[in-house]
């Protein structure tokens, strides 16, 4: 169903999320009728554009993200005719008041700060200032959420002093994501899972998030981020957090948003040998710079990739570890995670017990699908061999190519914030109890001095993270290329 007419105020609007993720999943909900006659999209930016000049960067931004074929010509025109531009200062009043001038009276106003976070209290503060705030107003903020506990704290306060937290929408994307969504319905919309989903049944769970890509032009940031804070800290915290949290009474923010703190809060300090840091080198015959050249910091010790196996102190997991993995330039892009059921604990067939085991993987991207691994009997004449095969439920053979059709994550989020729906964006205490795990192992590295291990462009990683595995008398399962 549709949204209610809305004005939604796009701060940084030339910018480079708003042009490849916010603008083209807002084009394709309007194609998708979502939009009632009267909404209102207002790009904001310091540039001197003019509306004329603005429609023109979104045509462009549109046809660049491929978000064109979603509608005609005709849908074109009538988005852009939806938007309009103010151009401001973020640290000054300029623009402000042209701003609050175009504002419709009681409707919903959703102003993304699509902008670095050092601009966000200058933000908050002349919306306020310029009477912009209403109860209706929401505010959506962007990752990185700080740096560490203390400026996620600073940033939560800067925040609060303004808005309530029902107001405040933190973006963490990989929730928006179709499949991510999927795993809360398959926990919790079966009978089959969830009583098996604990420490006697669970052997361990591995969530993998490989990416084929590098840095890709954001050098600056990533070098004083890292994987850990770039990835782990919230988008894996996020899927650890929905395959281990209990399940919730009601699919509503506050309830499921409890549950996931429970588990941030309930995770064991990781010991340093829990964790293997790396970072890509340049692989022979293959153009692809090493991380070092590609963000030309010859010295530098960032991660591009780290392994860790985490524990879960709580009666559910206690004894089940959760392994992560995430890197930059691997050998393809493929976010799996698995959940490795134990052994059957005894072999009527005479084969070792310990041979197969069943395991159920939620394939977030690509080929989004969930298979479950079950052992059958080898067909033939002979006597019983067992094999394992997948169950495999891919989306696509499923439920047909409407089914394969899987919005970006942005759309989806987009409509929340509209709708006020905030189940999946990040509550402030969320968000700091997973900094202030984070923080220790970051802390870890610096004070000793901890130097990433090389592996390859295009290989699956440091050679450490399958150590981390073999320690336990356990394997990777693979990246799918
Ligand atoms: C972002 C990270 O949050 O997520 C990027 O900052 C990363 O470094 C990206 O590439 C991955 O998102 P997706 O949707 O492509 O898996």
């Amino acid at each position: 169903t549709a949204v209610d007419p809305f004005d939604l105020v796009i701060f940084g609007g030339t910018g480079d999320l708003a042009r490849r993720k916010i603008l083209p999943a807002l084009y394709r909900r309007f194609c998708a009728g979502q939009f009632r006659e009267g909404a209102r999209i207002i790009g904001a930016a310091r540039a001197d554009l003019g509306t004329r000049g603005y429609r023109a960067f979104v045509a462009e931004a549109l046809r660049e993200a491929a978000a064109e074929e979603a509608g005609d010509a005709a849908a074109l025109d009538a988005f852009l005719a939806t938007l309009d531009y103010v151009s401001l200062d973020a640290r000054g009043d300029r623009g402000w008041p042209e701003l609050a001038a175009k504002l419709t009276e009681d409707r919903v106003r959703a102003c993304f700060f699509s902008v670095g976070p050092s601009l966000f209290a200058p933000l908050a503060e002349r919306l306020r200032r310029h009477g912009i705030v209403t109860d209706r107003t929401r505010i959506v903020v962007e990752k990185p959420f700080g740096h560490d506990l203390d400026s996620a704290r600073a940033l939560n306060a800067t925040l609060a002093a303004h808005f309530h937290e029902r107001q405040i929408f933190r973006i963490d994307h990989y929730l928006g994501k179709e499949t991510v969504q999927n795993l809360m319905a398959v926990r919790f919309g079966n009978m089959l899972f969830e009583p098996l989903w604990n420490s006697l049944f669970v052997d361990h769970v591995q969530i993998t998030v490989a990416e084929a890509v590098g840095v890709r032009g954001r050098g600056e940031y990533y070098d004083r981020a890292g994987a850990m804070r770039d990835m782990v800290q919230n988008h894996l915290m996020q899927l650890l957090c929905l395959i281990a949290m209990e399940p919730p009474s009601k699919f509503d923010p506050d309830a499921v948003r409890d549950e996931k703190l429970k588990v941030i809060r309930a995770l064991d300090p990781v010991q340093p040998h829990h964790i293997v840091r790396g970072q890509y080198v340049a692989a022979p015959g293959r153009d692809e710079p090493g991380y070092r050249e590609e963000v030309g910091n010859p010295r530098s010790t960032t991660e591009t990739y780290v392994a860790l196996k985490v524990g879960i102190s709580n009666w559910r997991w206690a004894g089940t570890p959760i392994y992560l993995r995430t890197g930059k330039r691997l050998v393809a892009r493929s976010s799996v995670i698995n959940v490795v059921f134990k052994h059957a604990p005894h072999s009527i067939f005479g084969e070792d017990a310990g041979q197969h085991a069943n395991i159920l993987s939620i394939r977030l991207q690509p080929n989004e699908g969930i298979t479950l691994q079950v052992t059958i009997k080898e067909p033939g004449p002979g006597g019983i061999r067992l094999i394992d095969v997948p169950l495999d439920m891919t989306f696509a053979e499923a439920l047909g190519p409407e089914g394969a059709h899987h919005p970006d994550a942005y759309e989806r989020l987009v409509v929340d914030v509209l709708r006020g729906n905030q189940t999946l964006f990040m509550r402030g205490d969320e968000v700091e109890a997973a900094w202030a795990w984070t923080d220790p192992i970051i802390e870890g590295w610096e004070s000793r001095g901890d130097v990433p291990k090389p592996y390859e462009v295009g290989s699956t990683g440091p050679t450490d993270a399958e150590l981390l595995m073999r320690r336990d008398n356990r394997r990777w399962l693979g990246i799918r290329p």
